[in-house]
């Protein structure tokens, strides 16, 4: 079918090429006067339908068509257009027809008017005119619409991203981490190319000035350093920081005299990039104060045909050339100053948060640190070695996690893992506190004021014997005058007399050697017996006159012990004190990731073979790898602590030897006890600096 006429392309408005087509049917054609039409011509078809369907087909653009057709072949008509009807094509209809024709309601939307009579030339022209309007207001309307929507979904895009940020930042506790995440989290969501991350910090005298931390670049890879700089108007960071306003400068380079802040272009110039666009905002905590500024450079857009990226997804655009800087970046959009701000808040307190966080938890940690001082420093020779036995147990965390064979080779201590640890081992012996120290500085079998008394008791002995003598000698003398011979009874009871008193003196020596609490092979009960059958039988009577009991029951008990300085009463108070640290530390509220370290710390005196205490427990199930590590370094640095009250500290040679030979015991864990050796952890604690400990480990 020959087209009776020409298209026409016509500009519909400034910035869409619109195809607009007149298209009049066959059967309707002689019923219209279309000879004046001027500006667009029409094209007739008999099929029209079929005849839009080729035309619109592999245009670029909108296109909009006015038809022209009669009430019979307007319902195919509709349908081929309907089916057509996209984003670009929009029509309407002039239903040219008789008195006959019936239109329907539902009809109506898709026709612009109905001419029962024949069409005149002024007609035509302004339902030509009239039709375009109409088609145009579509158009624009649906343009709008689609805005709206693509304006709806990145503001509900923007909406989920900062939940999503709100969550990310709650959940990092990694300040580094953080400070990244912020900004990777700002250029995401405002779509920039780069963007740098500025913290204010306080000197010791009270001035502030700005660190800029970190700084990232999606299109480019450049590096950068730490440093800091004044917080006021020289710097474009320095000046949001001193007054706090978000700052949205769409190019920075036509920045003039007049404004406030001027753009600083050496980096620039340096690494070949072009800063264009810039958001600059303020990250203030709750309480309003500004402590960080983030700096984002680059807003960026796609807007080409087929290609209309923006908002978060315009982060993954790469800015390569010179006509990439020019095309494709833009100022920031004026929401994102509101929802950068959201997320500069959300930040300042996820900062906020993990430095309080690092606040409670440092002046949790000096606490603990000092309450374990002022217990040490109760006895002197005590000090350090809670610290030491922290640091020992750290490192030999550490090796624990340096294994790449063996037993311990999928064993990984976690940085909190360590700080548990860390924290068992601080306070492992905090129960030292409810003890009587006189029983943890007991040096010797006997208190001193105990031995001073049965010193003095041997004193008293000795007096009474020389008085026993002096009597009996004076008897003797009373006797001579009735011619007893004397001077030979007098010699005989001297020599006597002479034997008892320095066997008294010898048996105060050996009371004294009996007191030390060195190991001997001698049985110490039956070394006592020696002695006790030793002592003169003479009369020594108290005051009260009864007599003195030279050497108590509670001497003999205590001079009877085999192995160190405690008798077995002073031994289980001694070893009471797991079970005061553990009462003690189960009470502190400890979050979750640290709840193991009431356990840890319990069980430091606990050996793999069941002869540890309080416990007695058995095996690797039941005693934890933490407090096999502890009783390790425990004992490591109960022997190599010097100023220990009842002897001089070990050689390491020897201390590692008894490490060694507890583990052939299996008391120890033989695998730790030589990670230890191997990794030479015994050389990895400063104990110079720290000193001693004392009789419980
Ligand atoms: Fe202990
Ligand atoms: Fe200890």
């Amino acid at each position: 079918m020959e087209p009776v006429g020409i298209m026409e392309i016509a500009e519909c408005n400034a910035d869409i090429v619109t195809n607009r087509f007149v298209c009049i049917s066959e059967r309707v054609k002689n019923r219209i006067d279309f000879s004046a039409a001027m500006d667009i011509t029409p094209f007739v078809f008999e099929d029209i339908a079929k005849e839009i369907e080729n035309i619109t087909h592999g245009l670029s653009g909108a296109a909009f068509a006015l038809v022209f057709a009669n009430r019979s072949e307007w319902d195919d008509i509709e349908k081929t257009l309907s089916d057509l009807r996209n984003e670009r094509l929009y029509s309407t209809c002039v239903l040219v027809g008789s008195e006959d024709d019936i239109v329907d309601e539902a009809d109506l939307g898709g026709i612009l008017h109905y001419a029962a009579s024949r069409i005149n030339a002024r007609e035509y022209d302004f339902l030509v005119k009239k039709g375009f309007a109409v088609l145009d207001e579509q158009h624009r309307a649906a343009r709008d619409r689609a805005e709206y929507n693509a304006l709806l979904l990145d503001m509900k895009q923007d909406q989920e991203d900062l939940i999503n940020i709100g969550r990310s930042l709650s959940i990092e506790k990694d300040s580094d981490k953080l400070l990244r995440l912020i900004l990777l989290l700002g250029k995401k969501i405002t779509g920039a190319d780069a963007g740098s991350i500025y913290i204010v910090e306080e000197k010791d005298d009270g001035a502030k000035h700005l660190r800029f931390k970190y700084s990232h670049t999606f299109s480019k890879n450049l590096p950068y350093e730490e440093f800091v700089l004044p917080i006021d108007a020289n710097s474009i960071a320095g000046y949001v920081a001193m007054t706090g306003k978000v700052l949205n400068i769409p190019d920075v380079y036509e920045l003039s005299d007049g404004d406030p802040v001027s753009f600083n272009s050496t980096f620039d110039s340096a690494h070949n990039y072009r800063s264009r666009s810039m958001l600059v905002v303020p990250m203030k905590n709750n309480v309003d104060e500004i402590i960080g500024v983030i700096q984002l450079i680059n807003s960026k857009e796609d807007t080409s045909e087929n290609s209309r990226i923006r908002g978060n997804e315009a982060f993954e655009i790469t800015l390569a050339t010179t006509e990439d800087f020019n095309v494709k970046v833009v100022p920031f959009a004026a929401r994102y100053e509101s929802l950068l701000e959201a997320v500069a808040g959300q930040a300042a307190i996820a900062l906020e948060n993990n430095r309080m966080m690092k606040q409670i938890q440092f002046q949790f940690e000096e606490f603990v640190r000092a309450s374990v001082s002022a217990i040490e420093s109760r006895d002197p020779a005590t000090s350090g070695h809670s610290f030491r036995v922290a640091e020992i147990c750290k490192q030999l965390a550490y090796a624990v996690n340096s294994e790449t064979e063996g037993e311990y080779e999928t064993v990984n201590f976690s940085e909190t893992a360590i700080k548990e640890l860390e924290y068992a081992a601080l306070l492992h012996d905090f129960g030292k506190v409810y003890i009587d120290l006189a029983v943890f500085q007991k040096a010797k079998k006997l208190f001193p004021k105990e031995l001073d008394n049965l010193m003095l008791k041997m004193d008293y002995l000795y007096r009474c014997t020389e008085l026993e003598y002096n009597a009996k000698e004076i008897a003797l003398l009373k006797k001579s005058r009735n011619g007893a011979n004397v001077p030979a009874l007098t010699g005989g009871l001297e020599a006597e007399r002479k034997r008892l008193l320095d066997a008294i003196m010898d048996i105060k020596k050996e009371l004294r050697a009996l007191n030390e609490p060195t190991a001997t092979d001698a049985d110490p009960l039956k070394v006592l017996d020696g002695v006790i059958s030793k002592l003169p039988a003479v009369s020594c009577l108290l005051p009260d006159g009864n007599a003195i009991d030279v050497i108590s029951e509670s001497e003999r008990r205590n001079l009877e012990i085999r192995r160190g300085s405690l008798n077995s009463q002073e031994r289980k108070i001694i070893e009471s004190h797991v079970v005061h640290t553990y009462n003690f530390v189960s009470r502190i509220p400890w979050p979750p990731e640290f709840r193991n370290i009431p356990e840890i710390a319990a069980k430091h005196h606990e050996k793999l073979d069941g002869s540890g205490y309080p416990g007695r427990l058995h095996g690797e199930n039941d005693i934890p790898i933490q407090a096999r590590m502890m009783a390790i370094a425990d004992i490591f640095d109960a022997l190599s602590a010097s100023d220990r009250p009842y002897k001089k500290s070990l050689p390491i040679e020897k201390t590692l030897a008894i490490l060694q030979d507890e583990a052939k015991q299996r008391k120890l864990d033989q695998k730790l006890v030589d990670l230890f050796i191997r990794y030479r952890i015994y050389e990895k604690t400063d104990k110079n600096s720290l000193k001693g400990e004392n009789t419980a480990t």
